[in-house]
């Protein structure tokens, strides 16, 4: 895993560009929040029972995937996690829908303290901001009771395929393609369905595709900081490589999974 990892993630950069984005997050990440649907469809269709005595969501942001299970599925108890504090807004958000035993704590999934026995570990569209994915996911295992499911949705290495070509330091540091997920899940987790499937956005300007990525919060990663004359080089850079039709295409590359601990 190492090779794939930059030097060293600052977690406190990854926060602050999440934490400028939740408000304008929800409505700007269209991808996202299909991919929430997606993962709690495919959690179903694995055979998921309807009703979860008790669950965890790790980086629930403003709650599309939190929104897609409780949709779906009955809770007893339920923990929520983010990095960033803010996103405790969610419980205000949810209301009625909010299970009654339902609680936000803030703060790297990787540290934070986790229930035993859970019946259900979620989470999308984050796990690639985990550097050290097999530890966290060994981690994950022993808290899931025998049975218990993991529905996990991240992004595969062509993720922003584009910005990665043109040299961008945007790039969160575990990006992995579904093949890889085998290797990096402990033994007695069995994956039951994995599916990555890439979706290209497509954006008039350069500038645009910049504030799409600043509303999501998505470049947490990234250093630059833009002047006219850079932009400009940028945006011609970027249509002479991957320009079409007069539009700039973006490549996400989501990746996900659903897998079950042995009984
Ligand atoms: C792209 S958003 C996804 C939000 C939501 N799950 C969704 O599907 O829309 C990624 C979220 O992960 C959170 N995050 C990043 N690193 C994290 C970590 N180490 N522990 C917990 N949350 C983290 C970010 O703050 C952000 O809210």
């Amino acid at each position: 895993m190492k090779d794939m990892q930059p030097p060293q993630l600052d977690q406190t950069r990854v926060r602050q560009s999440f934490r400028r984005g939740l408000d304008s997050y929800h409505r700007a990440a269209a991808v996202q929040e299909d991919i929430a649907r997606r993962l709690a469809e495919l959690l179903q269709a694995q055979g998921a029972p309807r009703r979860f005595r008790t669950a965890m969501e790790f980086g629930c942001g403003t709650g599309h995937l939190t929104r897609q299970l409780l949709q779906r599925f009955g809770i007893g108890s339920l923990l929520l996690n983010d990095l960033v504090p803010e996103a405790a807004g969610v419980l205000q958000a949810l209301g009625d829908a909010a299970p009654e035993q339902a609680r936000f704590e803030a703060g790297p999934v990787e540290t934070l303290p986790l229930p035993d026995e859970l019946d259900l570990i979620a989470s999308a569209s984050t796990v690639q901001w985990i550097p050290d994915l097999s530890a966290l996911a060994a981690r994950l295992s022993v808290r899931l009771r025998p049975g218990g499911w993991l529905a996990l949705s991240g992004f595969g290495r062509s993720q922003f395929r584009e910005l990665a070509a043109l040299g961008s330091a945007a790039a969160a540091p575990s990006y992995l393609d579904a093949g890889e997920w085998p290797s990096v899940l402990p033994q007695g987790l069995e994956i039951l369905a994995i599916e990555q499937r890439p979706a290209v956005l497509e954006f008039d300007t350069a500038l645009g595709l910049l504030k799409h990525l600043r509303r999501t919060g998505v470049n947490g990663h990234a250093q630059q900081s833009w002047s006219r004359r850079r932009l400009q080089e940028f945006e011609a850079a970027y249509r002479q490589r991957f320009g079409c039709g007069g539009k700039l295409p973006l490549t996400y590359d989501p990746v996900l999974l659903v897998a079950r601990r042995a009984a």
